[in-house]
């Protein structure tokens, strides 16, 4: 607390994210990053980038990179834009197309930044709770909103909604607009980028951290109808004219480029989450449906909590959330190797 904050510094919750600890050998389940590195393709782009031109501006507009994106895609250019990360273009979202009048509505339980960002640009909300079985129920979301925002599949818990299910949504919520953030989608669900040709009012958030292994380049990206894009690249030539480095813009094309690699790593994510999941649920763990680089379990005779410390003194970091209560028996693992994932299912073996 100091006298010199602005007023709404005084009211910040920030986000903490998951921790990154300096400490050899350890098992990182933690924080949703991909086993597998990047494309070698990645890593060639990266090393021709670092050259004498670092001295000039990065293009301001990351024209190449957008344009690689709308080829992976399918779209024009115009209806693509790019920032720091996928969180940098979640922030320019609030603050560009989801402050109104009216709240903005997400889940209860969802990715946590999201109410932060309110608490940033001072938009009201309310939380909309997931049903019993952990799912997102489009009939709860259907009333005067200033927009509507959720992870597909949601985080922590993995749920998928289905393309159908948003569709209805999209029909019945035409005067607001429709984040839906895909930052988990490649992992097997079916993406609603399809959808922003025929549905103005929705925009579809995806990320290059997880699975195009880059969390530690820094790029995310929107897509949806030229005008949402538009309001967009205001917020951001209000904020930062350089959000992507020279390295972000030639390794995110790269990644963009190389389908025969993020296929293959996709696919050996979701085989080793296949195979951990049976092997979770043959002790006795209940696992919530995942379509993502990451599972949420449970175990009806073991504390969440003391599942997480036990595993941590053996080396192996997952994610527990103690609040809200309806998750606080919960474990957020990410899949990591099958080797990882093989001494994870060991160490469970003498707790449970
Ligand atoms: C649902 C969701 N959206 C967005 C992000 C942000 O990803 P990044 O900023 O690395 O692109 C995350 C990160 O964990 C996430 O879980």
């Amino acid at each position: 607390m100091s006298q010199f904050w602005s007023k709404v510094v005084h009211q910040l919750t920030p986000y903490v994210p998951g921790e990154q600890p300096k400490i050899n050998n350890l098992i990182k389940l933690n924080t949703n990053e991909n086993p597998y590195g990047p494309s070698p393709k990645v890593l060639d782009a990266l090393q021709k980038e670092a050259a004498d031109t670092l001295r000039l501006y990065p293009d301001p507009n990351s024209d190449a990179l957008k344009k690689a994106i709308a080829e992976y895609h399918g779209l024009n250019v115009n209806q693509v834009f790019v920032g720091n990360g996928s969180d940098e273009v979640l922030a320019h979202t609030f603050n560009a197309l989801l402050k109104h009048d009216l709240p903005i509505l997400f889940p209860d339980i969802t990715y946590s930044f999201y109410p932060v960002y309110c608490g940033l640009y001072e938009i009201e909300f309310e939380t909309v709770a997931l049903n019993d079985a952990f799912e997102i129920r489009v009939e709860d979301y259907l009333k005067p909103n200033g927009g509507i925002i959720f992870p597909n599949p949601n985080a922590p818990t993995g749920c998928l909604l289905s393309l159908a299910e948003i569709e209805r949504l999209l029909k019945s919520n035409r005067h607001s607009v429709v984040v839906v953030d895909e930052a988990y989608i490649d992992f097997g669900g079916e993406s609603a980028v399809g959808l922003v040709n025929t549905y103005p009012q929705l925009l579809v958030v995806h990320t290059l951290s997880k699975s195009r292994s880059l969390a530690g380049l820094r790029a995310g990206y929107a897509v949806g109808h030229p005008e949402l894009i538009d309001a967009l690249h205001r917020v951001k030539d209000s904020f930062n004219s350089y959000p992507l480095d020279r390295f972000a813009q030639a390794g995110a094309i790269a990644a963009m480029q190389d389908k025969a690699y993020f296929n293959e790593t996709c696919q050996r994510v979701i085989k080793t989450r296949e195979h951990l999941v049976i092997e979770l649920q043959k002790m006795g763990f209940e696992v919530l449906p995942s379509g993502a680089n990451f599972i949420f379990a449970r175990h009806p005779a073991h504390d969440g909590e003391v599942l997480a410390n036990q595993l941590r003194s053996k080396n192996i970091v997952i994610r527990h959330f103690k609040k809200p209560a309806k998750i606080a028996q919960f474990l957020r693992i990410t899949i990591g190797t099958e080797i990882e994932c093989q001494a994870l299912v060991e160490a469970l073996k003498d707790m449970v």
